[in-house]
């Protein structure tokens, strides 16, 4: 049931971007980018799966601990494989943070290279950009306050206002189940400011992220209870089959050298 309003929502969602986006990796026209730029500006300071120096990957840096802001520097989990792959390329990473529901669009433009964000498969993306094999599980979870015992599974968000970031899975999800009030935020932390502060009833969030957000916060809580497993992986424009190819070898390489565990270990303790 929720499954199939889930993929109603991917379908019109999809849609919606589609007219923007470009599919193809032909050049695309000189779209107006929210800093003003010019798809075909951008393009010409970075040639993508040119020759360029540089190699640019996409994010939200707003997802810890897959990327997030240490000071003035872009970190995480993803800049550890972004870094990997830049060094398989030959190629020097630059970061490109922006909104997430913009980075599709982005890719497309030539903004950036690929999108490293934590991201999510789903049938929708994959008709506009090229995955990459997963290289993470994960799943959505919710984050109530710690006194509330109205909400324990997704079933009880209806009738409940839930905050999310806009165009994630969580958003998905939420927007496409009846009878729930969803309030979109372009930061997961604002959406926590909120529930702290009682706007809003629960964030639903990928399950890492939601373990940081409410680190050594005692007014808020996971739910044991995760649902909708999905996949993260690394997305190119499609077509671009050479950095396709290129990334998932890194992806190999770092699992079998041990250098993933290595990774994982720095950003979630232990490796499982
Ligand atoms: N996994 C979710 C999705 O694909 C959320 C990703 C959010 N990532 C970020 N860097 N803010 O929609």
């Amino acid at each position: 049931m929720k499954n199939s309003k889930l993929k109603k929502a991917l379908v019109l969602i999809g849609a919606g971007i589609l007219s923007v986006g470009m599919l193809g990796g032909c050049a695309p026209k000189a779209t107006p980018t929210p800093e003003g730029n010019t798809g075909a500006q951008a393009a010409e300071e970075t040639p993508a799966g040119g020759a360029g120096e540089f190699i640019v990957m996409g994010t939200n840096a707003e997802f810890e601990p897959f990327e997030y802001r240490d000071g003035a520097e872009i970190v995480g989990f993803d800049v550890e494989i972004a870094k990997a792959i830049a060094e398989k390329a030959g190629k020097e990473l630059k970061i490109e943070d922006m909104a997430f529901d913009t980075l599709i669009v982005g890719l497309n433009n030539k903004q950036m290279d690929f999108i490293a964000a934590g991201m999510s498969v789903t049938e929708d993306r994959k008709t506009q950009v090229d995955f990459s094999n997963p290289y993470f599980t994960s799943k959505q979870m919710i984050i109530v306050k710690a006194d509330d015992t109205s909400i324990q599974t997704a079933d009880d968000l209806v009738g409940k206002k839930v905050g999310v970031q806009l165009g994630t899975t969580g958003d998905l999800f939420v927007s496409g189940t009846e009878g729930v009030e969803v309030v979109q935020f372009d930061k997961a932390p604002l959406a926590v400011m909120d529930l702290k502060n009682g706007k809003v009833d629960a964030v639903v969030i990928d399950a890492e992220p939601a373990k940081r957000l409410v680190e050594g916060q005692n007014d808020i809580k996971v739910l044991d209870a995760p649902f909708t497993e999905e996949e993260y992986a690394i997305a190119v424009r499609k077509g671009d089959t050479e950095l396709l190819n290129t990334i998932n070898t890194v992806i190999e390489e770092l699992k079998q050298s041990g250098k993933y565990d290595e990774i994982y270990g720095k950003f979630f303790g232990a490796a499982e």
